[in-house]
């Protein structure tokens, strides 16, 4: 049976979305993009004939009171996610909203809690779960792998990075009516920012690999305009794990993990994620002693995050990630920095259960 379409609309023209979503919007089955809003009338413009889409608003208001907009991809920067993915739930939308979902535990809490009384679905955007080496490795830990007692990340992001997103992705469009936060995040506070917008990711998908982290015992080096976290992550069911989030080294983009446990083990190399590469994995099953290694085919993890919130929403189920892994992924990185600040263990607190 042909399923149902989803209608999406976007909001933000941005960075973001000229480089991965609306691309994928334009691509993705199971949904319509059936209108766009921006502040930037020019950016909106370029984008909508880019799109082929007519509805353009540069009022977000106006935008969700659009009949055929039934769920919005929010992608825009971090501190307005939380009152634009609440407003689009009190106007009855579902809401794909980029990471982090918030800019601290509370905003996350309080919208979990809004999303759990509208029955509405609310899905992060951590595309990497999306990968589709990533959902081999996952699925090949919960049959295969048994329970964890290693589970660990190294994240390096590469100086030169920029030179190869030039390559390889379209010249960013900007428009000076673009609405923006009060400070530049990247600068007003360059070491939050480079922990969260990369962090964000490394420990949403270690928590997805391997389960919930329940303390982090972390270390900052700060040298040369870089940084260098590392720590010791102590998981609910009682496996350790190292992680390194580097930002930026004089080396290749580096982002790996690795989980091992009582059946198996699980190494995966992950890509720069517009290289549109699926992770390499080499998962180890100790009881037919043989490896496997997927061909992870359909690897737009942008395409398939937007295909896979269409099915939930369209057959009432569970969004991956939810509210409450959003949550769970902002506790570990305040975490992280309030360890860093005093030097010993912290706990990430009472992780709820989310819509
Ligand atoms: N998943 C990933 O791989 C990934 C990569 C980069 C950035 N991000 C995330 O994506 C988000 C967006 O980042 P970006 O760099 O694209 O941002 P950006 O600043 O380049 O673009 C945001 C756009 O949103 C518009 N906007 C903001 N508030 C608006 C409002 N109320 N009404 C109408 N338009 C509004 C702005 O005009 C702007 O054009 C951030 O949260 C960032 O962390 C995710």
């Amino acid at each position: 049976m042909e399923q149902r379409v989803l209608k999406i609309g976007l909001l933000g023209c941005g960075t973001i979305s000229q480089f991965a979503h609306l691309p994928a919007l334009m691509r993705a089955r199971g949904i319509q993009l059936t209108a766009i809003c921006d502040a930037g009338r020019d950016l909106l413009e370029a984008m909508g004939a880019r799109a082929n889409v007519r509805n353009l608003f540069t009022d977000y208001s106006q935008f969700l009171d659009q009949t055929d907009v039934e769920a919005v991809l929010i992608a825009v920067p971090d501190e307005f996610h939380f009152v634009l993915a609440r407003q689009a739930l009190e106007a009855g939308k579902h809401v794909l909203v980029e990471k982090p979902m918030g800019i601290n535990s509370q905003e996350c809490a309080l919208l979990a809690e809004i999303v759990q009384g509208t029955g509405l679905k609310l899905q992060v955007g951590c595309m990497k779960r999306h990968d589709p080496g990533i959902v081999f490795a996952q699925q090949f830990i919960q049959e295969r792998v048994g329970e964890v007692f290693s589970a660990s990340a190294f994240y390096r992001d590469s100086l030169f990075r920029y030179d190869v997103q030039e390559a390889i992705l379209p010249r960013v469009i900007t428009s000076a009516q673009a609405i923006r936060p009060s400070k530049d995040p990247k600068t007003a506070d360059r070491r939050h920012y480079s922990l969260v917008t990369h962090g964000a990711h490394v420990f949403d998908t270690l928590r997805f690999l391997a389960g919930n982290i329940s303390g982090v015992t972390a270390s900052l080096a700060e040298k040369f305009d870089q940084y260098s976290w590392h720590g010791l992550l102590h998981y609910e069911g009682g496996a350790l794990g190292h992680f390194e989030l580097s930002v930026k080294v004089n080396d290749d983009y580096v982002e790996s993990y690795v989980v091992h446990g009582e059946h198996g083990s699980v190494d995966i190399r992950t890509f720069l994620p517009f290289y549109y590469r699926p992770s390499e994995v080499r998962a180890f099953d100790a009881r037919t002693r043989q490896w496997h290694t997927p061909l992870g085919s359909d690897s737009n993890p942008y395409k398939n995050q937007i295909e896979a919130f269409a099915r939930s929403v369209v057959e009432n189920r569970p969004v991956n990630p939810d509210a409450a892994d959003g949550w769970a992924a902002v506790q570990l990185l305040e975490a992280v920095e309030a360890s860093v600040n005093c030097g010993r263990r912290v706990e990430t607190g009472c992780l709820q259960t989310a819509g």
